[in-house]
C-alpha cells in the first residue's frame, strides 16, 4: 500500500486531530504513534498491524515534509517501517527494496556503528537534521509510527490495484477491467458461427465474449480446423486469432518414394476417399510395403509410403589367379553392380570380363574363369629342330623357342619367338629351306628331268639329261645339287648327229634340204636323173638320228622297158629305137581267131621305164548262154570256154517228141551261135510208157506237152515223189567232166 500526498490541504485537518487525539482510530487513511509507551522495532510494527494497518511506509519528500511539520518531538524518535533483512534494506510493509531515489538518510549515515543497527528512525524535528533516517539497533525502544490504510480486500473487486489517498482510495484497475472499483470486464467482439462449419465450445469466466473467454473449436469428422484451435479474449478486447474455418480433410500430401514413382489419383472435394496413390519402383527394386494407399476421411493413410529396396545378385567372388573390381553404386552386388575381371599375368579371362546385376537378380553371366594363356603348340620345323623353355607350361605365356634346321637347310623366318600376352607367338615358326642351286634350263634340243626332294633346285636335288633324237650329249647326264648351293658339273648340251655329205651322181642332180654342212636327222637329199635316164637306188635319202643316211646314194642308168611278153592266144609287133626296149619303142598286139583284144592295143616306154599300160590280154568271145525250154535235152561241149568260141551243143528230145531242126548248134568266132536252137515235137506216145519212163527216182521232166487229163496225172506223181526231197543237181545227172549240161525240170508248186 502506497501513500500519496494528492490533497494536502484537505488532509491537514484529519491529521491534525490525528496528531492531537493520536490514540483515536479514525475511518480514513490517517498516521499514529504511540505516546504512552515505547517499543522495540518489532513491538512497534506488532502495534501497528494490531491497531491499525503497518509501520509507516514512505516514500516522497513531500510524506516527510508532512511528518516533520505536524508529529510532536520526541528525543528517542520514531520507528519507521524500513529494515535490513539479508542486508538489504527493505519496506517491510511491500516487502520492497529501498530505492537509490527514495533513500532519505541523515549525513553520514546509515553508519551501522555497533554493526547491528538493522532498523531506522526518523528524526522527528531533530535540530539537525529534521525527517531525515537513522539506522538503529532494533531493540532500541521508540515511539512507533503507524499508519491506517483505506483500502480493504474486496476493494476494486480484486480485478485492480487499490491505491491509498489521503484518507480514501483509488482503483487502478488490472487489463481487462474497467468501472471505479474495475467491476466491468473488457468485452470481445461476439463470435458467429456459420452453420455446418465449424463447432465451438466457450468458456465465459467474465462474461458472454468478455476478457477471459476462451472458445475452442472443432470440426465434424472428415474436416479438420484451419486455423487456432482456441481463441481467447485479450485485456485488451481482441480475440487472440481469427475465428477458424473447418476446411475438408486431406491426406498429407505424399512423397515418391525414393527410387520409386508415386501415381495419385485425387477425388473430388465431396468424395476425398477415393483419393489414392499407387507406387511402384524403379527397375531393379522391389516394392516392400503396400502399393496402394487409400486416402481416408480421417485425413490419413491407409498404409505408409511403401520402401523401394534394390535388388540384390549373389555374392561374387574373384576366380582363382584373379581378381575382382566392382562398381556399386546402389549397394554391394546390388542392382546395376557391374564388376570387372582380370586375371593375373599369363592369364586370361575365360568368359565375360564384366558382370552387371540385373533388374532379375540374377548376373549378366557366370562368373569368369583364369585360363592359362596359352599359345598354339609348335611342332619342330620339317629338317629342323625346335628348342622351348617356358616358366608355367610348355606353349603357355613367356615360352620361349628357338629353331634349328638340319644340315643342308637354311632357316627362313625368325630364330626365336615367344608366346605373347595375347597367346600368340611373337613370330610365326620358321621353315628350314633346303639351300638352292642356281635352277637348270632344259639344254636345246634336249630334255631334264629333275628329282626334287627338298624343293626345286635345292639340295639333293637331281638332275638327268638326255637329248631328242638325232642329239649327242656332250657334258655329264647327270648333277646334284651340293651343300654348296652348287651343281656338281655345269649343265651339258646337246649336239646334233651329222650324216656324211653326199655329191650328185654323175648325169644325176642332187637337192638336199640342208647345206652339206648341216645335213642332220630327218635332213632328206634328193636325187635325179637327166632325161631318159633312170635313178637306180633310193630316190629320197634321210638323214637319221644316228647321223648315217637311210640308203646309199643312187646313180643314173639309161632308162629302159621291160621287154613283153606275146599275149596267150595272140602276139605282138615292136618298133624298138636303139635295139632294145627304150623309151618312145612302141609295141603293138593282136589276137588269135575267136579271142578278142582287152587292154590297149598299142603300149609305149615312158622316160620312167614304163609301159603306158600293162600289156593287153586275148580273151575268148562268148556266145548268148542258151536257155532252152523244156523238156528237151542239151549236151554242149566248151573246148575254150563257157559258151564261148567253139562251144558245140547238141540237143535231143525226151521219147514221144522229137526234134524241129538239126540238133547241133555251134559257137562262131563273131560270138554268133551258128543255128537257132531247136525244140521239140509232141510225137503219139502211150500213157504207161510215158510212166514207166518217168517212174525212176532221177528223173526230172519240165516242159513236157502233153495233152490235158494225162499231164494233170504225171503232175500229181511227180510231187508224191519228190516230196521233201533237195532238188538234184544237174552233175549228176550227166556226169561228163568239164562239160555243163543244163537241165531244167518243173518246179511249179
Ligand atoms: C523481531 O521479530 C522478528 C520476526 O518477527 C524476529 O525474527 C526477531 O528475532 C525479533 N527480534 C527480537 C529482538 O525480538
Ligand atoms: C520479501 O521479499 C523477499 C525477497 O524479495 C522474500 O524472500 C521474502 O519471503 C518476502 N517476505 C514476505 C513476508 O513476503
Ligand atoms: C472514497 O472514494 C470512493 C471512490 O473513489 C468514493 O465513492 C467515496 O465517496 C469516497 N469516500 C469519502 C469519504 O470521500
Ligand atoms: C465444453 O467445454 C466444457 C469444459 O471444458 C466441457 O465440459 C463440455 O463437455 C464441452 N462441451 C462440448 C459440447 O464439447
Ligand atoms: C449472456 O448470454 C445469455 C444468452 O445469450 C444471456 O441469457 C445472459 O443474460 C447473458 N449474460 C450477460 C451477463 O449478459
Ligand atoms: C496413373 O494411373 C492412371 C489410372 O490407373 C493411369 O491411367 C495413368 O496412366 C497412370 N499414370 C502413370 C504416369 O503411370
Ligand atoms: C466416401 O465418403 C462418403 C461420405 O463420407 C460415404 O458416403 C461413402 O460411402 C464413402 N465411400 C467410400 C468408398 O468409402
Ligand atoms: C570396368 O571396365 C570398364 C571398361 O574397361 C571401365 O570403363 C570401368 O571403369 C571398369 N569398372 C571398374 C569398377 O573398374
Ligand atoms: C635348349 O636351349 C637351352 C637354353 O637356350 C640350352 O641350354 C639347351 O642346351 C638347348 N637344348 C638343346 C637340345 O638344344
Ligand atoms: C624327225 O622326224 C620325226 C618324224 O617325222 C619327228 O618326230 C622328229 O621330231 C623330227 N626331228 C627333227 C630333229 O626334226
Amino acid at each position: 500500500m502506497v501513500f500519496y500526498l494528492e490533497a494536502l490541504g484537505n488532509v491537514f485537518g484529519i491529521v491534525l486531530i490525528s496528531a492531537l487525539i493520536p490514540q483515536i482510530q479514525v475511518g480514513a487513511w490517517t498516521y499514529h504513534y504511540s505516546d504512552q509507551k515505547v517499543y522495540s522495532w518489532n513491538a512497534s510494527r506488532r502495534y501497528c498491524q494490531t491497531f491499525y494497518t503497518d509501520l509507516v511506509a514512505i516514500q516522497n519528500q513531500n510524506e516527510i515534509a508532512y511528518l516533520n511539520e505536524f508529529l510532536p518531538y520526541y528525543p528517542h524518535y520514531y520507528w519507521i517501517g524500513i529494515r535490513k533483512i539479508n542486508n538489504v534494506w527493505t519496506w517491510v510493509g511491500t516487502n520492497k527494496t529501498l530505492t537509490k531515489e527514495a533513500e532519505n538518510w541523515a549525513e553520514n549515515e546509515p553508519n551501522n556503528k555497533r554493526n547491528d543497527q538493522d532498523c531506522v528512525e526518523i528524526y522527528i524535528k531533530s535540530p539537525s537534521s529534521p525527517g531525515k533516517w537513522n539506522d538503529e539497533p532494533c531493540l532500541k525502544r521508540k515511539r512507533a509510527l503507524c499508519y491506517q490504510a483505506s483500502c480493504e480486500s474486496f476493494s476494486c473487486n480484486h480485478q485492480g490495484e487499490c491505491i491509498e489517498t489521503i484518507g480514501n482510495y483509488t482503483c487502478s484497475c488490472y487489463p481487462g477491467f474497467y468501472g471505479p472499483e474495475c467491476e466491468y470486464a473488457k468485452k470481445c467482439k461476439e463470435l458467429d458461427l456459420f452453420p455446418g462449419n465449424a463447432f465451438m465450445n466457450c468458456s465465459h469466466p467474465l462474461g458472454n465474449f468478455s476478457y477471459k473467454s476462451k472458445c475452442n473449436f472443432y470440426c465434424m469428422e472428415g474436416n479438420r480446423l484451419n486455423g487456432a484451435s482456441t481463441l481467447e479474449c485479450l485485456a485488451s478486447g481482441e480475440w487472440t486469432a481469427e475465428i477458424p474455418k473447418c476446411l475438408v480433410n486431406e491426406c498429407p500430401s505424399l512423397k515418391s518414394p525414393e527410387r520409386g514413382n508415386m501415381n495419385c489419383s485425387y477425388s473430388s472435394k465431396e468424395n476425398i476417399n477415393v483419393s489414392s496413390c499407387r507406387f511402384s519402383c524403379e527397375e531393379g527394386f522391389i516394392l516392400k510395403g503396400e502399393e496402394v494407399a487409400w486416402c481416408t476421411a480421417s485425413g490419413a493413410w491407409t498404409a505408409p509410403v511403401p520402401q523401394c529396396e534394390v535388388v540384390r545378385c549373389p555374392d561374387l567372388e574373384a576366380p582363382i589367379r584373379g581378381a575382382m573390381n566392382c562398381e556399386q553404386s546402389h549397394g554391394v552386388f546390388a542392382y546395376d553392380s557391374t564388376c570387372n575381371f582380370s586375371c593375373q599375368p599369363g592369364y586370361r579371362v575365360s568368359g565375360f570380363e564384366t558382370l552387371r546385376c540385373l533388374a532379375s537378380g540374377q548376373w549378366t553371366s557366370s562368373i569368369p574363369t583364369c585360363q592359362a594363356i596359352t599359345c598354339d603348340p609348335l611342332k619342330s620345323p620339317v629338317h629342323g629342330s625346335l628348342n622351348c623353355s617356358s616358366s608355367l607350361a610348355e606353349f603357355q605365356y613367356n615360352s620361349r623357342c628357338s629353331f634349328q634346321c638340319a644340315e643342308g637347310f637354311v632357316l627362313k623366318g625368325a630364330e626365336t619367338t615367344e608366346c605373347d600376352i595375347s597367346g600368340t607367338w611373337t613370330a610365326p615358326a620358321p621353315v628350314c629351306h633346303a639351300i638352292v642351286c642356281k635352277p637348270l634350263l632344259t639344254p636345246q634340243d634336249g630334255k631334264m628331268t629333275c628329282v626334287h626332294p627338298f624343293g626345286d633346285s635345292s639340295y639333293k636335288s637331281t638332275c638327268q639329261f638326255s637329248c631328242n633324237k638325232g642329239f649327242s650329249l656332250i657334258g655329264s647326264d647327270k648333277l646334284h645339287c651340293t651343300i654348296s648351293g652348287h651343281w656338281t658339273a655345269d649343265p651339258p648340251t646337246c649336239r646334233a648327229n651329222k650324216c656324211p655329205p653326199l655329191i650328185a651322181p654323175p648325169q644325176g642332180i642332187l637337192q638336199c634340204s640342208a647345206t652339206q654342212e648341216n645335213l642332220i636327222y630327218n635332213s632328206t637329199c634328193d636325187f635325179s636323173c637327166k632325161r631318159g635316164l633312170m635313178l637306180m637306188g633310193a630316190q629320197k635319202l634321210t638323214c637319221t638320228a644316228s647321223g648315217s643316211w637311210t640308203n646309199p646314194p643312187p646313180y643314173c642308168k639309161a632308162v629302159k622297158c621291160p621287154v613283153l611278153n606275146n599275149p596267150k592266144w595272140g602276139s605282138q609287133e615292136c618298133s624298138y629305137n636303139h635295139g632294145d626296149s627304150r623309151v618312145s619303142s612302141v609295141c603293138h598286139f593282136t589276137c588269135n581267131k575267136g579271142f578278142m583284144l582287152k587292154g590297149s592295143e598299142n603300149v609305149q616306154c615312158l622316160t620312167s621305164g614304163k609301159w603306158t599300160t600293162p600289156p593287153p590280154t586275148c580273151e575268148v568271145v562268148k556266145c548268148p548262154e542258151l536257155a532252152f525250154p523244156k523238156p528237151i535235152l542239151m549236151n554242149c561241149s566248151h573246148p575254150w570256154g563257157f559258151f564261148s568260141y567253139e562251144s558245140t551243143c547238141i540237143f535231143s528230145c525226151p521219147e514221144g517228141q522229137v526234134l524241129d531242126n538239126s540238133p547241133e548248134i555251134k559257137c562262131q568266132a563273131e560270138g554268133t551261135w551258128s543255128k537257132k536252137m531247136p525244140t521239140c515235137q509232141e510225137e503219139p506216145l502211150s500213157v504207161q510208157k510215158a510212166l514207166a519212163y518217168f517212174g525212176g527216182a532221177v528223173a526230172s521232166v519240165s516242159g513236157l506237152v502233153i495233152g490235158g487229163s494225162i499231164l494233170a496225172l504225171l503232175r500229181k506223181r511227180f510231187r508224191r515223189q519228190d516230196d521233201g526231197k533237195r532238188p538234184l543237181s544237174p552233175q549228176s545227172v550227166m556226169g561228163t567232166p568239164g562239160v555243163f549240161t543244163n537241165m531244167a525240170f518243173d518246179s511249179t508248186s
